[in-house]
């Protein structure tokens, strides 16, 4: 039996626009984040208090906070790899924000230049100051079903990263296919590790859709009980730090199947679409949803 309710965070404006070659406009950033809004999604990933030098895609964040963090009814965490990102995240105004820490260690180094161990020591900084200012803490891990350098990861690394988040404060831990490598065969082992250590209840799943196998991976997940899943309108999205990993799964996409499946999200998929539609008018290439491109055609 799956779900009857799925929480879906919409990753877009974050993971999606980290990545794009053109810097996008914080205007367009702030309408966006707007219209994702008004479609009934309850979570909104916004971006990054990250460096600059890093990411330059996201260097507008306090702008896009500023902006958007009076939004109501929604919940618009923020990514926070240390106390420097943390603070400044408070200074305008958001509310909740997630940490990021990785399954590999080749990734580790080369997404936030530390091990991760070093990054666990800088996360329980962040999770202690936001535990003083009741801040929800979100914890992703990367490369849960491979690495671009090491290859396969095993469960067992996915599951100690996952409970060393959980134990320091965490109250869900997303689990990244940061390169979209898994299909339901390395998939549901890594969640059955998981969900030794974490409850099922405080899982979600990330997943990128390099390979296409997004929609088959969330409903082996869905059907181990797993109800929060993460995506990105118009499936916008990559790592500038994970070479050839593309988008997240689209969010049409997977509201058209969890519809189908008689599973409630509480998302208009035909604002849903016109937000899509927004967003690959302003980058001028096509959506990557297939969703979108059919209903587009009829
Ligand atoms: P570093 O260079 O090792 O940092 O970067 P540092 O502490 O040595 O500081 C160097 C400079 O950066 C200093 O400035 C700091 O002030 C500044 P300078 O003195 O040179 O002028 N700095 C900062 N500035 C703004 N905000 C901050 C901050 N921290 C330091 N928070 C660091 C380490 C972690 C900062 C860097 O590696 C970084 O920003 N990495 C972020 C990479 C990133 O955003 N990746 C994408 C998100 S993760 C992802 O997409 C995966 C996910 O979707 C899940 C999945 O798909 O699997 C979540
Ligand atoms: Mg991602």
């Amino acid at each position: 039996s799956i779900p009857k309710f799925v929480k879906i965070v919409e990753v877009g404006p974050r993971d999606g626009l980290q990545n794009e070659k053109n810097i996008v406009p914080t205007s367009v950033k702030i309408e966006l984040i707007h219209r994702l809004a008004s479609t009934g999604l309850s979570v909104i990933e916004a971006t990054s208090f990250v460096s600059p030098k890093w990411v330059p895609q996201l260097a507008d964040a306090n702008d896009v906070m500023q902006a958007v963090h009076n939004l109501r009814g929604i919940r618009l965490p923020v990514l926070t790899p240390n106390l420097k990102g943390f603070e400044a995240a408070m200074a305008s105004g958001a509310r909740e924000v997630a940490i990021f820490a990785s399954a590999s260690e080749s990734f580790s180094k080369s997404n936030i230049n530390c091990s991760i161990e070093e990054s666990l020591i800088r996360f329980r900084a962040v999770t202690r100051a936001a535990k003083q200012l009741s801040i929800p803490v979100r914890g992703y891990v990367s490369c849960v079903a491979g690495c671009p350098v090491e290859g396969p990861i095993p469960p067992s690394k996915v599951a100690y990263v996952a409970k060393e988040l959980y134990d320091m404060g965490c109250f869900e831990i997303s689990l990244g296919d940061t390169i979209g490598v898994g299909t339901p065969g390395t998939v549901v082992p890594m969640l059955l590790a998981v969900m030794g250590v974490v409850p099922i209840d405080k899982i979600a799943v990330h997943f990128h859709d390099t390979y296409g196998q997004s929609l088959p991976n969330i409903l082996v997940s869905l059907q181990m009980g797993i109800s929060t899943v993460d995506s990105s309108v118009a499936g916008l999205g990559g790592c500038p730090y994970a070479k050839g990993a593309s988008g997240n799964v689209a969010t049409e996409d997977v509201v058209y199947m969890l519809n189908g499946l008689g599973v409630k999200t509480n998302v208009d998929l035909g604002k849903l679409m016109l937000a899509g539609d927004f967003i690959s008018n302003h980058l001028g290439r096509p959506s990557t949803s297939k969703t979108a491109i059919a209903l587009n055609r009829v």
